[in-house]
């Protein structure tokens, strides 16, 4: 069983000899290997069951490490990396050789991410060499926001989980690329469209909307983040009439519905607030994944700023 603690040195030690270790960053709980280990990179597909065709992301601590990682960083990038980094905003960039394939799945780019958590930061820092880390989740399976649920998922195939307590942002990382001298977007996450917009003064929007993306990024899988009941989006009122009421759990994002137990409610955020609503977002979608319904009924939240990122999340869990 993973022991769980915060000693850094323990991680960076375990780390270097080539074994997996949870980190906490400030979006989800992420499984981490030496990047630059092919061996240690393999063994997190294998612990996460992970497809092969799906790239990892790379974290480190200094955009000067990071330059090591990547052939080339365009303009709007270095606007990026200087406005959101440390933060949750993950960058595509064309790889260095020093980059191994199975980290990109054999794609010319890599995903890079300097995350915002000082345990992660201060273990980052006394690395030389950047950490492989997809979120500590089976895969499929919801994000982890706290130690406990990847020790509950995954802690017979770890040694170590390095507990930062909960995570701040609670939802993964927005990653963008270029295609074609723009800045396109592959995963809505903790830095929003209008943030995106603001720095970089033009408009961003989700590269599904671009020919050939589903190649660029070949994690945009349509069922994803998905717990073992059913998820059922739709207008909640609507929805609690075609459904036997002691056979649902609900998610609703401010209002309570007094016709189902308190128990079986998860309120997003009572005062509306959309970072509330992304913390509790994937506790919320565990904690309903345990009660004995058949159906988890769930309303989308407004579609702006965070909000997109929540509704993106819930649409792949109902997939
Ligand atoms: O917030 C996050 O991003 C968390 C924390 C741990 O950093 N990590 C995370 O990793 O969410 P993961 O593996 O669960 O999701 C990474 C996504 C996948 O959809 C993958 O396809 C995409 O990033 N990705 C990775 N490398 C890529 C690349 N070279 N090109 C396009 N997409 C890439
Ligand atoms: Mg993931």
């Amino acid at each position: 069983m993973a022991e769980i603690g915060s000693e850094v040195a323990t991680a960076a030690s375990l780390l270097r000899a080539g074994k997996l270790v949870a980190i906490p960053t400030e979006t989800v709980y992420g499984l981490a290997g030496n990047a630059l280990n092919p061996a240690a990179v393999a063994n997190i597909f294998e612990v996460k069951n992970r497809p092969s065709f799906n790239p990892l992301i790379i974290h480190t601590d200094t955009l000067e490490k990071a330059k090591q990682y990547v052939r080339s960083i365009p303009e709007a990038a270095h606007r990026l990396a200087n406005h959101f980094w440390p933060g949750p905003l993950t960058i595509v960039l064309p790889k260095a050789s020093i980059i191994p394939d199975i980290i990109t799945a054999g794609l010319d780019r890599v995903a890079i991410r300097i995350p915002q958590h000082p345990l992660t930061q201060e273990l980052l820092a006394a690395l030389d060499f950047p950490l492989a880390a997809p979120s500590a989740n089976p895969s499929g399976y919801v994000s982890p926001t706290e130690a406990i649920h990847v020790a509950e998922q995954l802690g017979d195939k770890i040694p170590y989980i390095l507990d930062g307590g909960p995570c701040g942002v609670g939802i993964e990382s927005t990653i963008v690329g270029f295609e074609g001298g723009n800045t396109v977007v592959y995963r809505w996450g903790g830095v929003s469209q209008e943030q995106l917009q603001e720095v970089l003064g033009e408009e961003v929007a989700l590269a599904t909307h671009h020919a050939g993306s589903a190649k660029q990024a070949p994690g945009m899988l349509k069922s994803h983040y998905s717990p073992q009941k059913q998820v059922v989006i739709g207008s909640m009122p609507k929805l609690l009439t075609c459904y036997p009421l002691e056979k649902v759990a609900i998610m609703s994002f401010q209002d309570r519905y007094p016709q189902i137990p308190m128990s079986h409610q998860v309120v997003l955020s009572p005062s509306g607030s959309l970072t509330e609503a992304a913390q509790r977002l994937f506790t919320g979608l565990r904690y309903l994944d345990t009660l004995p319904v058949t159906h988890i009924l769930v309303e989308l939240v407004p579609n702006e700023g965070l909000g997109r990122a929540i509704n993106d999340r819930l649409v792949r869990a109902a997939a």
